[in-house]
């Protein structure tokens, strides 16, 4: 019960890894702020949570009001925040040239604007509440990927602004880290096909693919006090993948 009464925002909360974080923290006590776009899937999220200290929040993370809105609710309902997991995202696959511009947009919108735009209208609570941040970034976020090329730019940017914020408000006592997990079966990587989960399987060295249920440990790990001289930092949850220098298995 590590959360016990913390109010907790987690956007992207209706599916995938922000579902399973949502059901970690509201297990362990917090009070729990389902944002997203789909009420949906954020309503059946909130049906299967281990309490109803939660509320759920219609918000479009790409779209200023409508974090405005989240953060003004969450004050209006429970009147302070104590920790923002950013992890609302898109993926889209193609090398620059083969991605529309407006979908490229869309993706930095979300991946990117949308970390800036949550952290930016819940950062005066924060600030009160000496809270944590904790962002979904992405092992494309520390290396590139083929075929990935606006992906790989706004995850990238979220690992250098979790550093860049982590120095700012450091002092201030928050603390900012993100998560940057390697291949998680959620609807985002559902669709892949098997030649391609296998592909992942031969450079993965546990040899599957991650538990959402097991980033969702890694996001309350860092957000909690277990983790209170953990600042900055970018934790791969790959199975080892970062491990590897990019050259050829032989063995
Ligand atoms: N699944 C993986 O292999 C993997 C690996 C590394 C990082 N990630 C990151 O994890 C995060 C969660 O992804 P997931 O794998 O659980 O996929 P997912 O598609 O299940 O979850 C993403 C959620 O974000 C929501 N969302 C999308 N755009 C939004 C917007 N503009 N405003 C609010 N909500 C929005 C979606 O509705 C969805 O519920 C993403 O940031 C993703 O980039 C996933």
């Amino acid at each position: 019960m590590r959360f016990e009464n913390k109010v907790v925002i987690i956007t992207g909360a209706g599916s995938g890894i922000g579902e399973a974080t949502a059901k970690r923290f509201s297990q362990e006590g917090a009070i729990v702020v389902l944002a997203g776009r789909d009420t949906d899937k954020l309503n059946r999220v909130f049906s299967e949570l281990s309490s109803n200290k939660a509320l759920v929040i219609q918000t479009d993370v790409a779209i200023r009001e409508s974090v405005k809105n989240m953060v003004d609710e969450t004050i209006r309902h429970f009147g302070r925040i104590d920790i923002l997991v950013n992890n609302a995202g898109l993926y889209v696959t193609g090398d620059l040239l083969s991605v529309s511009q407006e979908k490229g947009d869309e993706v930095l919108a979300t991946n990117l604007n949308g970390v800036v735009n949550c952290s930016y209208f819940a950062l005066p609570y924060l600030l009160k509440s000496k809270g944590s941040i904790v962002n979904n970034a992405s092992v494309s976020g520390l290396g590139a990927d083929w075929g990935g090329a606006y992906y790989c730019a706004a995850k990238g940017a979220v690992v250098n602004l979790t550093r860049a914020m982590a120095l700012d408000y450091g002092s201030q006592g928050i603390r900012v880290n993100a998560v940057c997990p390697s291949l998680v079966l959620t609807p985002m990587t559902e669709r892949f096909g098997d030649e391609i989960l296998q592909h992942f399987d031969s450079r993965i060295p546990l040899k599957r693919a991650g538990k959402p249920s097991e980033v969702a440990a890694a996001i309350a790990f860092l957000a909690s006090e277990d983790a209170s001289f953990i600042n900055g930092v970018n934790l791969p949850i790959d199975g080892g993948v970062t491990a590897s220098n990019g050259q050829p298995n032989f063995n």
